[in-house]
């Protein structure tokens, strides 16, 4: 059901990769709002393809860019904003990756060159995204910015490794730049904490299904879906949220407020 929450906003999408991507229906969802909005994601992993069927769905424009590059960042902001006829409302920070966690690589054993790398990719390219918008100036007075994050950045998952790391830095960027942006232009940054969610990012990790699992048993809720998520972020970057700022969101079933749930508990005494 749509309510036109997002009627009339503009926004850019980054990392919808495939279907199952939390972006992808982030993107479905705010077109579905009546937004009108952009799709972002790396070169590379444009080579799929996939990304070419959601743009048609959401008549929208794709605009190659590494989260990494200030360069690309900058590119991306004018053309969004070229194409959507000025400042855009709403960004949507949605973009992970451990190659420590890719290639299998231990807590005690990992490579450096790749744990900065995925600070680059999946944390500071959040600061960046947020710096270049304000350095041009490309985000509407009490816009809104939303990035993904989860709760291995309070709690310990083994195989989280790095990527626990990245998320303590994310979550702590949506802090330090909520202040500033929030001062300077009424623009809310926050970070939503999702359930674990069966995405190419998600199931990469060793014990996916272990976890995903454990997580639905613990949650009195279950776990929260992709679709769930949309939803929630579209509340996000609508106007009923305009007090939402520098705030760590817990969306997982209530997860993050359970101790044992009596599932387990049964699961233990078998
Ligand atoms: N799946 C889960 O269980 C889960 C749970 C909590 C939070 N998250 C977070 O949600 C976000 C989205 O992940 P997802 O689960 O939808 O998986 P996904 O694999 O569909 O999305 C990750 C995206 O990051 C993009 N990306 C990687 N490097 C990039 C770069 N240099 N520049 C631009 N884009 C780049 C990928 O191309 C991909 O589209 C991530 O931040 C992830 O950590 C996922």
């Amino acid at each position: 059901m749509a309510y036109g929450l997002l009627k009339g906003k503009k926004g850019i999408i980054s990392g919808a990769l495939d279907e199952n991507s939390i972006a992808w229906k982030v993107a479905l969802r705010a077109k579905e709002e009546g937004a009108t909005i952009t799709l972002t994601n790396a070169p590379i992993a444009m080579r799929m393809g996939e990304i070419n069927k959601l743009a048609e769905q959401c008549e929208a424009k794709i605009i190659p860019a590494d989260a990494t590059s200030l360069e690309d960042l900058e590119k991306l902001y004018k053309e969004s904003m070229e194409f959507l006829g000025g400042k855009v409302d709403f960004v949507l920070h949605s973009i992970g990756m451990s190659t420590n966690i890719r290639k299998g690589r231990e807590y005690g054993d990992l490579n450096y060159d790749w744990f900065l790398k995925s600070l680059d990719v999946s944390a500071l390219s959040f600061h960046k995204m947020l710096q270049v918008a304000e350095k041009i100036d490309a985000i509407e007075e009490g816009g809104s910015v939303v990035a993904l994050s989860y709760i291995a950045a309070q709690r310990s998952f083994p195989d989280y490794t790095d990527m626990a790391q990245a998320k303590a830095m994310l979550e702590s960027i949506a802090r330090s730049y909520g202040y500033r942006y929030g001062k300077k232009k009424g623009v809310r940054v926050n970070t939503v904490s999702q359930s674990p969610t069966k995405t190419t990012a998600g199931t990469g990790i060793s014990g996916f299904n272990a976890f995903y699992e454990y997580a639905n048993q613990m949650s009195p809720l279950g776990n929260a879906t992709a679709e769930d998520c949309a939803d929630y972020v579209v509340t996000l970057f609508s106007d009923l949220t305009r007090k939402v700022t520098m705030q760590n969101l817990f969306h997982d079933g209530g997860f993050s407020g359970v101790g044992i749930s009596e599932e387990i508990v049964e699961k233990m005494e078998q």
